[in-house]
This record gives C-alpha cells, sequence and structure tokens, in this order.
C-alpha cells in the first residue's frame, strides 16, 4: 500500500498557539514521544527566532534519532545559515525555506513583484542545498495564490533542487473540493512535478484542517503536515491523529497506510497538552476524554450487545486504556512499576520514587487506582521544574453565610512562610494568599476544573492560565481535594513564572514572529 510521509509540526507550528511555549527540554521529550509515535519528519523550530529555538532544534538534531528533523528558514541568506547550523547534527536533516506566493501577501508584506518572488524562491532553494541535500519549499498563502504563477514557482524550485514541495492553506481558507483540485492542477500543469514529493500544510480556520488534507491526498498529495491535538496558529493546524485515524479506519476510500504506531496516539496528546497547557476539548475527535463514552442508553445498549454499533475504533487501538482499575492502597514498588512499563514509562530509580510515593499518598485518600491516575502522576514527574514555592499546608473556611478565608503555608528552601486572605471564595482567597506570599502581582486568565475519572473520590485535575507582566503561562495540580488542587496549579504556574524569568536572565533574545 502506497505510504503517505508524516510530517509533524507540533514543535514549530504548534508551539505558535497562543499561549504555548516549549523550552528546549519539553522539545526533546515531545520529540522523542513523536518517534516513538512513528512521524517520518520532525519540524523542531524556527531556529533564526531566537537563541532558545536555535538551541531546541540544535539538540533535538543531536540527540533525537532514527527520524528526519527539519528547521524553518525564510528566503534570506541568514534564516537558511542558521537553520543549516541547526539541524546539521542530524542523522537526517532538513531545511524549509518558504516564500509567500499570494497577491496579498507580496504586495503588502513582502512588496515585491512576481518576477522578483520566482527569482528569490530557486535562489532560496539553491542557496539552501548548498548545506543540505534534503530542502522543503512551501509557497505560503499557495491557496490564494494565483494558479499560473504557483505552477511556476513550483516548477522553478523543483529546478532549482527542492525534494519536496509543500502547499499551504496559510490562512485555513480553502474547500475540500478546491484544495483537492489544487493538487490535482499542480500535477497537471507542473512539468516537473515528478521529481518532488507533494505535500499539504492545512490551517483550521473554517474548521476543515483534516478534510482539506484529506482531499489532498484524494488527489495525490504524499506527504501532509500537521499536528498532535491540531494545536497551532489561531485554529490550529490539521490535527495529526484525525488523519492516520481517518485514513486508517477508511482504508477502503484512501488505500494508503502511514508509519504511525497508532498505540502511542492517546500517550502523545496529553503529553502535548501538559506540556503546552492547552487542554483538549473533551469531544475531541480520537484523545478527547469523550471520545469513546457511550451517554444515550440506546448506544449503551447497543454497545453491550455488541460495540461495533457504535463504535467505529477500538479505544485501545489509539492507546486509550478506559478507567482500567488497577492498583490499590496494598500494591507494592513492583506492581506499580510493572503498570508503569506497560503503559509505556520507564523511570529511573528517582523519578520512581517520588513517582511511587505520590502514589502511596494518593492511596491513601482513594481507594482504587486506575490507568488515567498513574498517568496523572507520572506526567507531573516528567514535566517537573524547579519548585521554588511548594504547598506545605492549606487551611480554607468557606460556607454560603461566611466570607471565604484562607491561610496558606508555603515552603521555599527550609523556610515556611504563611499568609491568609478572603476573597470571593474559597479558590480566590487562596490565590490572594499565595500571592501575599509570593509577592508576584498575576491575573488569572483562566481556571478549569476536570475529574482525571469517575467516582466520588477521584483526582481532580485543575489547570490555570496566570500572566504577570507580560509573562504568561500555565500551570496545573491534582489532588482528590479541588481546592488543594487549585492551590497546586497556581503554585505550579507561580514556579514556571520564577524560572522563567531566571531563565530569561540568562540572554535569550526576543522572539522573532513570522
Ligand atoms: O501556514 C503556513 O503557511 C506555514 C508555512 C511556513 C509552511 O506554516
Ligand atoms: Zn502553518
Amino acid at each position: 500500500m502506497k505510504k503517505i510521509i508524516i510530517f509533524d509540526t507540533t514543535l514549530r507550528d504548534g508551539e505558535q498557539s497562543p499561549g504555548a511555549s516549549l523550552d528546549t527540554d519539553s522539545k526533546i521529550k515531545i520529540a522523542r514521544q513523536l518517534t516513538k509515535l512513528g512521524v517520518n519528519i520532525i519540524e523542531a523550530g524556527f531556529p533564526i527566532a531566537s537563541k532558545g529555538d536555535f538551541n531546541a532544534v540544535y539538540k533535538v538534531a543531536s540527540l533525537v534519532k532514527g527520524v528526519s528533523i527539519c528547521g524553518l528558514a525564510r528566503s534570506m541568506k541568514s534564516d537558511i545559515e542558521v537553520c543549516a547550523e541547526a539541524v546539521k547534527p542530524a542523522r537526517y536533516p532538513r531545511i524549509h525555506v518558504f516564500l509567500a506566493t499570494s497577491k496579498i501577501h507580496m504586495q503588502y508584506k513582502l512588496k515585491k513583484a512576481e518576477s522578483e518572488i520566482l527569482k528569490l524562491a530557486a535562489w532560496a532553494v539553491k542557496y539552501a542545498r548548498n548545506f543540505c541535500d534534503d530542502v522543503e519549499f512551501s509557497p505560503e498563502d499557495a491557496s490564494r495564490s494565483d494558479r499560473d504563477f504557483l505552477c511556476k514557482v513550483i516548477e522553478s524550485v523543483i529546478k532549482a533542487g527542492a525534494k519536496t514541495v509543500n502547499i499551504p492553506d496559510t490562512v485555513g481558507y480553502a474547500i475540500p473540493v478546491e484544495f483537492g483540485e489544487l493538487i490535482k492542477t499542480i500535477k497537471i500543469k507542473v512539468p516537473n512535478i515528478d521529481k518532488a514529493i507533494i505535500s499539504v500544510h492545512c490551517h483550521n480556520d473554517l474548521g476543515l484542517g483534516v478534510s482539506n488534507s484529506l482531499s489532498a491526498i484524494e488527489n495525490g498529495a504524499e506527504q501532509v503536515e500537521c499536528t498532535i491535538n491540531g494545536i497551532g496558529e489561531r485554529a490550529g493546524n490539521a490535527s495529526l491523529e484525525e488523519i492516520v485515524m481517518a485514513l486508517e479506519t477508511r482504508k477502503d476510500i484512501f488505500g494508503v497506510a502511514t508509519s504511525i504506531n497508532k498505540k502511542e496516539l492517546y500517550k502523545t496528546s496529553r503529553l502535548v497538552s501538559k506540556l503546552t497547557g492547552i487542554v483538549v476539548q473533551p469531544n475531541k475527535a480520537i484523545v478527547g476524554q469523550n471520545a469513546f463514552s457511550h451517554e444515550a442508553g440506546i448506544h449503551q445498549d447497543g454497545v453491550l450487545k455488541k460495540r461495533s454499533t457504535y463504535e467505529i475504533i477500538k479505544p485501545q487501538d489509539v492507546g486509550f486504556g478506559g478507567t482500567r482499575l488497577v492498583l490499590g492502597k496494598h500494591s507494592g514498588r513492583h506492581a506499580f512499576n510493572d503498570r508503569l512499563i506497560k503503559l509505556g514509562f520507564e523511570l529511573d530509580e528517582n523519578e520512581l520514587s517520588k513517582a511511587f510515593e505520590r502514589f502511596k499518598t494518593l492511596s491513601d485518600k482513594k481507594k482504587e487506582i486506575f490507568d488515567e491516575d498513574l498517568l496523572s502522576i507520572v506526567e507531573d514527574e516528567i514535566v517537573s521544574i524547579p519548585e521554588t514555592y511548594r504547598l506545605e499546608d492549606l487551611n480554607i473556611v468557606s460556607g454560603n453565610k461566611v466570607i471565604p478565608k484562607a491561610t496558606i503555608g508555603l515552603k521555599k528552601d527550609t523556610r515556611v512562610l504563611r499568609k491568609s486572605s478572603s476573597g470571593d471564595g474559597p479558590v480566590d482567597a487562596c490565590y490572594k494568599a499565595i500571592d501575599a506570599i509570593t509577592g508576584l502581582k498575576c491575573k488569572l486568565l483562566d481556571y478549569s476544573l476536570k475529574s482525571i475519572t469517575g467516582g466520588k473520590d477521584a483526582l481532580g485535575e485543575v489547570s490555570v492560565r496566570i500572566k504577570s507582566n507580560k509573562d504568561e503561562v500555565f500551570g496545573r495540580g491534582t489532588s482528590t481535594d479541588i481546592i488543594e488542587a487549585s492551590a497546586k496549579a497556581y503554585i505550579n504556574a507561580v514556579n514556571k513564572l520564577i524560572f522563567n524569568h531566571l531563565r530569561k536572565a540568562k540572554p535569550e533574545s526576543e522572539k522573532l514572529k513570522l
């Protein structure tokens, strides 16, 4: 069966999601997981954008093997040189150069005529080929470009040495039939198209990113660019898990395969969500919490009689464990580690000790521990950042006839700092008391609470997004007590603000916007 190349841009376009920012360590963790998932190419960043981006791409290229590592560059000498340097350590490096070809971009953004764009695109590819055999070219805003001009550009970049031409629907404007037609036209009108791979890169502004990508595949595209959980600029990019599972589930229509190890999809989705702070909507296809839940009585009845009455994908096929009861209070370290290995986590001794300690604390409060609880514990260990402040104790007075009051003790080094505050509710009182201790003025931008498993003793997971000066971070906390989970999430976010502040003190130049 023909194979579709999966080009993952979670670490580049995905990271351009509002509020998402990944440090080098997080990028390496995600890149390693993407390799396990079986993607063919990882676009690790935009190296010229900042020293931090350069380092991240360089580190990913140095450490993550068995997959092609790509960096993005504008059609400029300095961008291409810096990108080449960043991807150099990779076994299979790729440089991805782009230049806009639509009238609106050429006239207002680039202030260049068609003839200049044509020359510049070919020059950029040729220049990049001096450093790297594998060069991809993207005519940005291709779907809104004049088709004859677009075809001329594609022909000339292939002549200049581009091995892949990527057709972006940059602003998510295309409609599936139209986008499929565009790919068909390129195949017919570009005389040397057989010398390059046709790729597509669809944004989701009209909610059509996946549909457009699939339509392109039906019309001959051989590579798709996508992100985990569909994160990305504005409304995001086409979602990797949706494209892969559509191709798999409807092989009868598409007749193509991918190299993706589908059982790793759910785990990858959770890791990306955890590290970017972007919560996956519950009804998200394939990886949402409700993707395999059957609520209506008729559906439940049907599923009990035969699962395929209402289920087109088996949850286990994408690594979604459901709520499997696994461990309890008396389970030992060995059983705990055994289950983690089955879930795909191999922790070192130190990580295992910390995770086991958390498991024991949890099992004192919660009778039954499910896979989701374990995932939550382990992911917290994986994404740990230095804990400048740690929750020591928490005392809440609340009710419908009293003014809520919180007294909080936070451990900093060896000292415990304690403050009290009242607030509009217990969570507000907590956050004010924490601000009083840290001295930081934080604005709460977003707060959400969900339960990790069912049952009255379920773990509650709180996610917050806070802002201080211009720095915006997210934090998460879990506990069987939702006020404690709220406090932990806020403290986690505050620790990130402090961590970012310290990191910025070691210069990492301003981010350049695309
Ligand atoms: O959306 C877009 O056009 C891009 C290009 C840089 C490929 O992300
Ligand atoms: Zn994009």
